[in-house]
């Protein structure tokens, strides 16, 4: 099994300046390596760190020590000391990551939402908008929303743009976090589906499955945020 990620003795702690400097240490020595074809659950109680770990890995937050090495476009890259613009191409080529909460830009459609990393990666519009149709389709978002902004879609409709918009593109590492809360059963087990045929692919997922049945069904492996490691 080829490695995607791996990620070595990260630290993260929060200084929670409106408790007067208070310390939370989240991440503790955490250790993690990924391969491809693996889906990864993080698995523990809420508030352990699971969210903060996928934000880590996605270079959304630094931790204090440690590396996260991400095999990008034939090289070994460590997020943590990249610049700005390597982390940009990290996202664009190699990892997506579907947070809980979907943000996008107000006023344009939904299927172009979805259409955008095709195109940013030179696919024309038109095949871009075909692909993302047949993926809309699938997720069951009406026809009559693809031109709506999704900024009023339901929680549930947001959610499935999120994950149309990573699961357009076959990024080698996928970050999942809780991509099914918000669904009902039928999207739940498209959603499960879509998931399974990029693992399939040899796509590398770290995820938070709140459903336990959706866990099972998609991990194979859980993995807890609060073990320290010795690696
Ligand atoms: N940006 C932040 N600033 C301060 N505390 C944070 C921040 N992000 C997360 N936390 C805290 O870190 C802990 C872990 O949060 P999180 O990773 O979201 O947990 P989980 O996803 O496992 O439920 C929580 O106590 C949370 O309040
Ligand atoms: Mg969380």
């Amino acid at each position: 099994m080829e490695t995607r990620l791996q990620a070595e003795d990260i630290q993260k702690t929060f200084i929670l300046y409106l408790q007067g400097g208070k310390k939370l240490n989240v991440l503790k020595r955490v250790y993690l390596t990924l391969g491809a074809g693996e889906c990864v659950a993080l698995t523990g109680p809420s508030g352990i760190g699971k969210s903060t770990f996928l934000r880590v890995l996605y270079a959304n937050y630094k931790p204090d020590s440690g590396r996260v090495l991400v095999f990008h476009r034939g090289q070994w890259i460590n997020t943590v000391e990249a610049d700005p613009y390597h982390i940009l191409d990290v996202r664009r080529y190699t990892i997506g990551y579907v947070s809980q909460f979907l943000r996008v830009i107000p006023r344009v459609p939904a299927l172009d939402i979805v259409a955008e990393p095709l195109q940013r990666l030179g696919l024309s519009p038109d095949e871009s908008r075909l692909q993302a149709q047949d993926l809309l389709r699938r997720l069951n978002i009406p026809e009559s929303l693809w031109e709506v902004s999704p900024t009023t879609f339901s929680g549930g409709e947001q959610q499935r743009i999120n994950l149309a918009r990573s699961l357009i593109y076959p990024y080698s590492i996928l970050l999942l976090d809780e991509p099914t809360a918000s669904l009902d059963e039928k999207n739940r087990a498209v959603v499960i589906q879509l998931i399974r045929e990029a693992v399939a692919r040899g796509t590398a997922i770290v995820g938070v499955f709140h459903d336990r049945e959706v866990r099972e069904t998609l991990a194979t492996r859980e993995f807890d945020v609060s073990t320290e490691g010795t690696e």
